[in-house]
Order: structure tokens, then sequence, then C-alpha cells
């Protein structure tokens, strides 16, 4: 971590006396001085210490054009420092006030469609609008001259979950700025038609100024051009943090600067971003109703410990129980809040935090759960906070340790653009869905798992896996050659390494280093028909699970095939591969096993690239390990017995456990030898 990076985290860890921090977002816009006074005493009963003020608070902020009233928050902030809480002080501009939209119109966002659309919601705005760009850091620059020394400061927050509602805007704006960013990628138009592959369907440009967005087309469209939308849509929003950023460092060049992201969210390049600021956070709604929510969560934990190197991370927002915008919204039962708090911590977060402190009673939100519910402090749900907030106090030792890994998956931002591009073989390979197949297996059999971009030194880990890296540079796959050469293990799936960053089909169809590490050819893609499954056969002819997604006819060049397809028009070819490069292996997945058979698969890669799993669990039981401290996890409805194999005691209670631990359902423990 850079040395300035160093100092301002360590100004939000001083400010917080080394504790994990423990709050939510705050609004005190919204309610009157008596309210604020019972939320702190309130706040101070939970051990609450850092809140999100004001995220949405620029129409109070800023009533008129230019006209600025911060008096309201300089006396909130000060109602917090009296009581010793601190401030992740919002810049307050993803929900412009109306007079922007009325002064600019133009500051409105563009759908594909050509719909411009209209205040009264939140983050009504083009990234690329000069107007919007200039109100928000004269915004950010108001709030740091005038706050930057106050005691309650200890961590800027930008804006608020980028793109979240408009990932991309299709303005005339953005037309011209799209421009200026394809003339700096391609310097001139001929560069851009190579890249584009405009000869195909008469696309050719003769000019930039012919190059618009990819708006609503009559059929498909140009994929690269969309993939450098989407590119420059990534860009463009980072351009927009970066300007207030800029501005809040300019005056308060020690105070660390966030903003907060959204798990696996497709519309952002995380990796870019996380480099630009000084801490990740996150914010995380698992959806109560899908498949084992808290695997895909365990997942973007993992995330956000990997964006910035192992660096500890903030989780910036979560429910305290229910949401409101899904379509039904049941609550979080008891104990699950916890659950899913030290779950995050267990997997390198630093801070738990909520949306929102007090429930809201009115707006939009005014039914989703708050740490102080609309039935106030007796309350089942500010019940659990506080004991939440004790549980944390406990665990102040632990901030800032690590959670080392030696497998890591691949995940390139380009790639999922790419991958989920129309006009393919199937539209049914999704991403996150394929990173959670591969990810499920090491969270099963509690083998700790970082992400990583295709292009970073993979050299610390001895497996690496890459579910659908689709679109891979020639470089990239160079390096993962090294990877697999130099001892590295590799795993990688079918519809992988196909094209290059410009979406052009590598020769072959396969990245030529690619196809050498893996000592394979391909020769043509089959997808399976929608509900088809196929049955995959070991070398003797014994059948071992099936295949589902996809097949391919490949052939092996250099390789052996140590699974093959037995039935079906591929009966006897090979669906996985293997080549031995010494020390090293690489295994080439041409299908998607069933998840049994992946769990195989995976577990013993695992065991052939020398990984050892943390402990072994029973099913739905996870555990991790951060520092000194074992995460213990009950993720069932049922009471666990888990057997530790040493003697240990909790951080949380100080109980102490010879060798076994009893969980409730949904029960945590975390524990020191
Ligand atoms: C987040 C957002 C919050 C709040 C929350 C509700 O996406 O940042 O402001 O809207 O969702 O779940």
């Amino acid at each position: 971590m850079p040395d300035a990076v160093t100092d301002r985290v360590g100004h939000l860890n001083n400010r917080l006396g080394g504790r994990i921090a423990f709050g939510g977002d705050w609004s005190p816009e919204q309610w009157s001085r008596e309210v604020w006074d019972e939320d702190v005493r309130l706040m101070r009963e939970a051990g609450v210490n850092l809140v999100t003020v004001s995220p949405f608070g620029w129409s109070a902020l800023e009533p008129q054009p230019g006209v600025f009233a911060l008096d309201w928050l300089g006396d909130a902030l000060d109602t917090l420092s009296d009581a010793g809480i601190s401030a992740c002080l919002a810049t307050a501009t993803a929900s412009p006030p109306a007079w922007l939209a009325r002064t600019h119109p133009e500051s409105l966002p563009v759908t594909a469609d050509g719909v411009r659309l209209s205040p009264g919601s939140r983050q009504h705005y083009c990234p690329n609008s000069v107007a919007y760009r200039a109100a928000t850091v004269a915004l950010a620059g108001a709030l740091a001259q005038r706050f930057g020394d106050h005691p309650a400061l200890a961590i800027w927050h930008i804006n608020n979950e980028y793109g979240a509602h408009v990932d991309a805007c299709y303005c005339d704006v953005c037309a011209d700025a799209f421009r200026v960013w394809l003339t700096s990628r391609y310097v001139d138009i001929t560069g851009l038609n190579a890249a584009w592959g405009t000869t195909f369907w008469s696309q050719r440009y003769g000019a930039f100024e012919e190059v618009v967005p990819p708006r609503r087309a009559p059929y498909i469209g140009n994929p690269a051009q969309q993939l450098d939308f989407r590119r420059f849509s990534s860009d463009s929003l980072l351009a927009c943090f970066a300007a207030e950023r800029n501005e809040v460092r300019r005056v308060t060049p020690d105070i660390p600067v966030t903003t907060n992201f959204m798990g696996l969210f497709k519309p952002l390049d995380y990796w870019a971003w996380a480099d630009e600021e000084d801490i990740v956070s996150d914010d995380a709604y698992p959806d109560l109703d899908a498949l084992d929510p808290h695997i895909g969560a365990a997942l973007a934990n993992d995330l956000m410990r990997s964006l910035r190197g192992g660096q500890p991370w903030m989780l910036m927002e979560q429910a305290p129980s229910a949401i409101n915008w899904r379509p039904n919204n049941p609550p979080k039962p008891p104990g699950l809040m916890r659950l899913w708090s030290l779950m995050a911590v267990a997997r390198g977060a630093d801070a738990v935090m909520f949306f929102q402190w007090r429930a809201s009673q009115r707006g939009a939100e005014k039914f989703h759960s708050a740490m102080v519910p609309h039935a106030g402090p007796d309350s089942r749900i500010f019940r659990e906070v506080k004991a939440l907030g004790h549980d944390l106090e406990r665990l102040s030792g632990l901030t800032g340790e690590q959670v080392p890994a030696d497998v890591c998956i691949l995940l390139s931002w380009d790639a999922w653009w790419g991958l989920e591009l129309d006009s393919h073989p199937t539209d049914r390979v999704r991403m996150v869905d394929q990173l959670l197949a591969y990810y499920r297996p090491f969270w099963d059999a509690n083998v700790p798992v970082d992400l990583r971009p295709p292009d970073a030194d993979l050299s610390a880990y001895r497996l690496v896996v890459a579910p659908n890296l689709y679109l891979v540079s020639t470089a990239a796959a160079e390096r993962l050659e090294a990877y697999v050469e130099a001892g590295g293990h590799l795993v990688m799936s079918f519809f992988s390494g196909v094209v290059d960053e410009q979406e052009c089909i590598h020769p072959g169809g396969l990245a030529p280093a690619l196809a050498r590490t893996f000592g394979i050819r391909l020769e043509e893609p089959w997808p399976l028909h929608v509900e088809d499954s196929v049955p995959l056969a070991d070398r003797d002819g014994r059948t071992m699970g099936t295949g589902t997604l996809w097949s391919e006819s490949l052939h092996v060049v250099d390789a052996g095939a140590v699974v093959m397809f037995a039935t079906g028009d591929l009966t006897g070819r090979p669906a996985v591969t293997r080549r031995a490069t010494g020390p090293g292996e690489a295994t080439y997945l041409a299908t998607r096993p069933n998840p049994e058979l992946m769990g195989t698969f995976l577990g013993d890669a695992a065991v052939r690239a020398g990984v050892t799993p943390t402990l072994t669990t029973p099913d739905g039981v996870e555990a991790v390990r951060r520092g000194s401290a074992l995460f213990v996890l009950n993720h069932t409805q049922a009471e666990v017995e888990i057997d530790i194999g040493a003697r240990m005691t909790s951080l949380l209670d100080s109980t102490e456990y010879d060798g076994v631990v009893r969980l409730a359902p949904r029960g945590v423990q975390v524990l020191r030898a």
C-alpha cells in the first residue's frame, strides 16, 4: 500500500481507536433536533462509532444554486463528536436538487431508447454533464472547506453507489465524450474501423463525428462498439468520482476516501475503481429467496477484500432486517444479521454498517428496515443491533488482520462484458452464475479464495481458476502460460480465451498461448439444448456425473483426456483435459459439471496443488481464518457440532472449548488458541 494511503487509512483507524467501525447511514436533515439527541443516546447504547452522514442531503445543503446552508450539518457533526461518534461524511451528490434539472435540463441522463429521465427519484444525472460535475465539485469543496478540520470527520464517502440506477447515458454530450475517449484509444478513424471490424455490415466510419453510442438500433449492434461503450461508461462515472475525490483531497489530504460498491456489479470495473480510493467499501443485500444467499455474499466479501490486494474493507451498507425494493421482502430472521455481519468480518471487513440508522417515516424507503425501526428501541431489531455492537467491540483486536488464500479465481470486467454480449452461441452462460459454480466447492470445503484480474501477478497462488475468461489479451494469455510453466496449477472453463480486447476471435478460436498451455485444439462450440445435460464418463467408461449448459468438440494435442462425453453427438470425445508440465498443471473443462462433480474436480485439483482447507466442518458450516482467529459460522437451521481439533477460547464470550464447538442454528463463534 502506498505510504499516503496507509497514513489516510491510519487516520480512520485512529479516530475509531482501532475498533471495528459500526453504524449506519444517518440523515439528520430528515429529523428534528430532539430526534438527533435520542439518536446519539441510542448510538452510544448500541456501541455505534461511525455514521455515514447525509448521503442524500444535497437539496438541504445547497437549497439554491451556489448558496450553501451548512450550519445544520455543522450542528449535526458537533452532536456526533460530542458523543464520541465519528463521521463518514458523504459528499451528498447522488441525488441532485430540483434546481439543477431546471437550470440544466441537459444534466438529466438519456436511455438507449432516447428517453430523458426525470427528476423525482435519485441518481438522475448524466455522468458527462459539465453542469453536474461542476456542481458536485463545488459542493464537495464547500464541505471540505467547512468541515475539513472537524473532529468528527474520519473518512469521506463520495456520492453513493455509482451506477446503481443509471450506469450509462446515451445523450449527445455523452456521444461527444465517447468520441473523445475513442480518439484517445484509437488515434484516428482508421484505427477505430480496424478495431471494431466495421467492414462487416457496412459499418465503416469516415470520421469520429459519425460515431454514436450504441443506442437502440434495428438489430444486433457492433459488439466492439458495445464493449467500448461499457468501458467508456465505467470510466465516465469514475471520472465523476475522481473529480470529487480530487477536490476533497486538495483540501483534506489526510482524510481517506471511499465510495460504496455493490458487490458483483457488472457496469463498473471495480479493479480500476478500487485503485482510485483509499479503502474499498461495499453494500450487501443478498436475496433471501435465492438458493444459499450466504455463498454469493461470501464471494462478494472475498472480492471486496481482493480489490485492494487483501487490505481490510468496509461493509458500508446492509439491511438490519427487511429491504423494500424486491417484489416480496421478508425480514431477516433472528440471528441472520449477526451471522452475515460476522461473516464479512471473517472475510476481511473492518466495518459493519447499515442502511440506515433510523427508519424513515416518509418517502420511498419507509418500509426498509433500520437499526432503530418504527417500533423504536424496544424491538427485536434494536436488541440484535446492540448485541452485534457488543460482539464487534470484543473483536477489536482483529482490525487490520489478513485472510490468506492459496487459491484465486480470475475475474475481469472486460471478460464479463464480452461474455454477456448478444449474438453468442448461447445467452445462458452468465458470469456471476459461472463464478458461483466454481466458487461454491471452495466455500463448501473451507478453502479461502481471492479474486484477481487475469493480468495480475499470480505467482503467490497454488491454484488459479478461470471461469469463462471469454476475453483475454495475448499478453494476459501468455502470463497464464508462464504461470503454469513455472509450476502453477490452472483450471479453466469452456468459452474462455475466445476473443481479444477488440472482440476479435483469437486465431483458431482459442488464444494461442492458452492452446499451448492446455495442449488442446478447439473445433466447434456445442451448447446443449436448454433442458439437456450430458452424461460424463471416466477413461474406463464409468459414469461420473453430468455436464450442463455447454459442450464442445475439441482435440487433445498435448494433453490427456480425463473425462469423456458418454452419450450424444460428442460421445467419446474429451469433456475434461489435463496437461502436466512438471510441477505445473493445466485442466480444461469443456462443460459445466453438475455441482457434486465440480466439487470433486476442484477438490482434487486443490489437493494436487497442495492447497489445504482451513477446517473440515458439517455441510453449511463455514470456517474462515483471519489473522490468528478462527471463525466458525453455522448457516444452517440446525444445531451443529464442529471438531476444531484444539483447545480454543471464544473471543466473543470467553467460553473455553476443548476440541469441539457446538453452534446453535445461525450461531457463530470466533476462536483463538
Ligand atoms: C442502497 C442505497 C441506499 C438504500 C439501500 C436500500 O442501494 O445505497 O441508499 O437505498 O440501498 O436497500
